[in-house]
């Protein structure tokens, strides 16, 4: 009886479309590639905005100003400091289902911030692809860990686009 409870919680919270749980294998590689580039908040969001305009445009404080003059100030160092370490905070919590809430309220309330703001998912989508090519040159990258941040941004997106 016990594991047909337990079976049919299971179930049900699979069936939850924001169910963000990856595989224990997909959390190892997630949390120790992130490891090796969480240092790196101020050349992450300088990717970003070298390679979409569009995003830096966004940001009061940078938009119209010439990058390399930006990127080495405590401004920018601030806000990389936010944005790149939001992923700190969700990879943290990644792992355990006790997290879940945690999790979903976290992705949420990212999208509340950035619909307000105007953000829309290519922007978000922009983002994902030059931080994924940041940690494709920089972290311990092989297939399994591009398959396992592929998972982690399609579960975190998922949330975050249906609130945009
Ligand atoms: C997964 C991608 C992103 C993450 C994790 C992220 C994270 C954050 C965080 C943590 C903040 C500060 C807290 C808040 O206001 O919510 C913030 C602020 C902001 N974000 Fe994002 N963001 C992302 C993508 C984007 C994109 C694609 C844009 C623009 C197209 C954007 C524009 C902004 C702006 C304009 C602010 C306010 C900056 C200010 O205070 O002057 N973000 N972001």
């Amino acid at each position: 009886m016990k594991f047909l409870i337990l079976a049919l919680c299971i179930v049900a919270a699979m069936a939850d479309p924001h169910w963000i749980m990856l595989d224990n294998d997909a959390v190892d590689h997630v949390k120790s590639s992130w490891k090796k580039v969480s240092h790196d908040e101020v050349d992450i969001l300088a990717a970003v905005f070298k390679d979409h305009p569009d995003i830096q445009a966004k940001f009061p404080k940078f938009a119209g100003k010439d990058l390399e003059s930006i990127k080495g100030t405590a401004a920018f160092a601030t806000h990389a400091g936010r944005i790149v370490g939001f992923f700190g905070e969700y990879v943290a919590l990644l792992g355990s289902e006790a997290n879940q809430p945690a999790i979903k309220s976290l992705l949420h309330n990212l999208g509340t911030s950035h619909k307000g703001r105007g953000v829309v998912a290519s922007q978000f989508s922009g983002f994902r692809d030059s931080m994924t090519n940041y940690l494709k040159a920089y972290s311990n990258w092989n297939a399994d860990v591009s398959d396992s941040w592929d998972d982690a941004f399609d579960k975190a997106y998922a949330v975050i686009f249906e609130t945009l």
